[in-house]
């Protein structure tokens, strides 16, 4: 099969992509309005992309209508945003921060998730998350207009808050104690319990 992307609908694209580009992590993504109310979204159009300076992107696409996402919106008010990553104890409150919520009503309180103050940026973290990025907005790029077009927010981590208990004995994060769920396509998440190493190659020489 072939698929010249703009020949179909962007519905069959983003199904087709999403299917394709996996697993994604997931960016649960905490920011607040002019107003004061805390958001919380999740985002799978994610990375990290650089270490010095410690960067990451994700990507709200605009809604059907071509209106932005909460998300962005406040983003673009005041430039923070915290990234919490997402373990699979926490899977199903994540999924329902995804609905379609009014603007004034805060996610946190509607799925029983606990911010916790952050120490650098307004938005606070995911108390039950066992990373929180606080990141401040480097760039945000718009990638096409209208509906479903791309907004990718480049942000730089100024400070990341990693829960002891993922750690293992050389304080280095624990794969296996972190538990992190990644997207596949339409409901389907995978989780990181598999595993398996690779040897580069010569590392036998060593
Ligand atoms: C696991 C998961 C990953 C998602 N990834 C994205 C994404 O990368 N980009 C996007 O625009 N929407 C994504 N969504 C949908 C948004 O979370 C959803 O539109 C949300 O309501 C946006 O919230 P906001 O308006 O408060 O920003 C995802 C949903 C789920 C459940």
């Amino acid at each position: 099969m072939l698929i010249d992307p703009e020949a179909e609908s962007a519905a069959l694209v983003y199904s087709t992509m999403i299917r394709a580009i996996t697993p994604r992590p997931i960016a649960w993504v905490s920011t607040v309005s002019p107003g004061g109310v805390t958001n919380l979204a999740p985002f799978s159009y994610f990375n990290g992309i650089g270490s010095k300076p410690a960067a990451l992107m994700f990507s709200p696409v605009n809604r059907p209508d071509g209106s932005p996402k909460d998300t962005l919106v406040n983003i673009r008010s005041n430039g923070e945003f915290v990234v919490n990553v997402v373990p699979f104890s926490i899977a199903q409150p994540m999924l329902e921060t995804a609905g379609d919520f009014h603007y004034e009503t805060s996610e946190f309180s509607e799925v029983g998730m606990t911010p916790c103050p952050s120490r650098r940026v307004q938005p606070p973290g995911v108390l039950e998350s066992p990373i929180q990025f606080e990141c401040e907005v480097i760039q945000i790029v718009p990638v096409g207009e209208g509906p479903l077009a791309a907004n990718v927010i480049i942000g730089k981590i100024i400070l990341m808050n990693i829960a002891d208990h993922v750690l293992d004995e050389n304080n280095k994060i624990d794969p296996a104690k972190l538990d992190t769920i990644g997207r596949m396509g339409g409901r389907g998440y995978s989780r990181t319990t598999e595993r398996f190493e690779l040897k580069p190659l010569g590392s036998e020489k060593k």
